[in-house]
Formats: C-alpha cells, structure tokens, sequence
C-alpha cells in the first residue's frame, strides 16, 4: 500500500481544485493505497528567504511555518500531487512558497523528492492553465520525480466551486490520471 498525498493550492477547501483532487484520490482508495488531501491554499506564507539556513539545518526550513510539516508529509509519501487554481495564468502564492522552500529544503536534504510519482492538477475557467501545468511539473523534473500522463492534460474547466463537475473530459482525464497513478506505483513498488 503507498501513500499518496494530495496538496489543495486552493483557498477553496471544497472548491474546483479540490474536487479534481478528489477524482483522481477516489482511484487511488479503490486500488487500496493510503490518500491523504493536505490543505495549503488560504494559509499565511512567506516566500523563500533564499537566506541558505536549510544547508545547515537539513529538512527544515528557517521560517518554521506549516510548509516544514508539509515537508515532512511529502517526504513520507511514494506519490505526491500539487493541485492549483489557474491564478493570472500562474500558481497561487501558496503553491510557489510551497515549490520554492520544499525545492530547496529537499535539496539540501539529500534530493528526497527524488524518484517520487508527481501529477500537478489545474482548475482553470478559460485561458493559463498549461502555464500553472508547466510550473508544477517544473518542480517535480528538477526534483528528478518521476511524472504519469493521462489522455488530456491534467486540468478541469470551471469558475464557481462545483463547476467542474460538468467538464466531463476534464473528470475523465483525473480518472485515467489515477488509473495511470496506481499502474505507476505498482511498477514502482
Ligand atoms: C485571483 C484570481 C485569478 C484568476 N486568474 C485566472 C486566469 O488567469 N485564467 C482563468 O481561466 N481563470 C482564472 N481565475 C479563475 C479560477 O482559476 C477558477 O475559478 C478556478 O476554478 C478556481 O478554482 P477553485 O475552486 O479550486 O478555487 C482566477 C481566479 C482568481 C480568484
């Protein structure tokens, strides 16, 4: 059984994102591995300090906030998603303080993003999402994660929390996203 970790960009706790998340988790659970949804979007954050104290002080980070135990949840998991609304055709700020401190702290502690399964995940209501898709999956490659496909990209069309639940194509893409999720983790295993 792995644990798979499913990180909320959103300040919507139930919002568009969340259900996306949800979608891919509910294969996850029926295939049997442990799922976990860690809500990072409305938390107050600060951005990386670039100030290197976390070459001294492996696997934490100076500003000793929720991303440290984040840190340590992402750490434990085999299989870790990042899921962000399209913000100005970007991440939320919560995600980019979330990429930028684990990038760095994971570094520093020994690259242990390293050869993890990582799917970022994009609610979006018209236009950006590929750059939040982007960003996302820039952290996962320079953290040397290994990254599943499914048979769109992975994002859902939608404005108001629920919306989602329309875009049928979008919902399909989570489903084979977690199908593909699973296959991964068992050859992996
Ligand atoms: C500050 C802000 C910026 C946004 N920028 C974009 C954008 O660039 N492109 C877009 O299509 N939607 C944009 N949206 C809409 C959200 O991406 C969309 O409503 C999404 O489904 C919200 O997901 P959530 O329910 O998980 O919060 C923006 C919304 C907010 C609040």
């Amino acid at each position: 059984m792995a644990k798979v970790l499913a990180i909320n960009g959103s300040p919507n706790a139930q919002g568009n994102t969340a259900q996306l998340l949800a979608a891919i988790l509910a294969e996850c659970t029926a295939a049997g591995h442990d799922t976990e949804v860690y809500q990072a979007g409305g938390r107050a954050v600060r951005g990386c300090l670039g100030c290197g104290a976390c070459w001294d002080t492996p696997g934490k980070c100076v500003q000793d906030d929720w991303v440290n135990e984040l840190y340590g949840k992402m750490k434990a998991a085999d299989a870790i998603l990042i899921g962000s609304p399209t913000y100005f055709a970007d991440v939320t700020a919560e995600i980019k303080a979330v990429i930028d401190r684990v990038g760095f702290v994971s570094r520093a502690d020994g690259h242990t993003m390293a050869r993890k399964i990582g799917a970022a995940v994009c609610a979006v209501r018209r236009a950006g999402a590929i750059h939040v898709f982007d960003t996302i999956n820039h952290f996962f490659l320079i953290n040397e994660m290994v990254v599943p496909g499914s048979s769109y990209w992975n994002l859902g069309i939608g404005l108001e929390p629920g919306d989602v639940q329309e875009d049928a194509e979008g919902l399909q893409t989570m489903k084979r996203l977690g199908e593909n999720l699973n296959w991964l983790l068992g050859k992996l295993s």
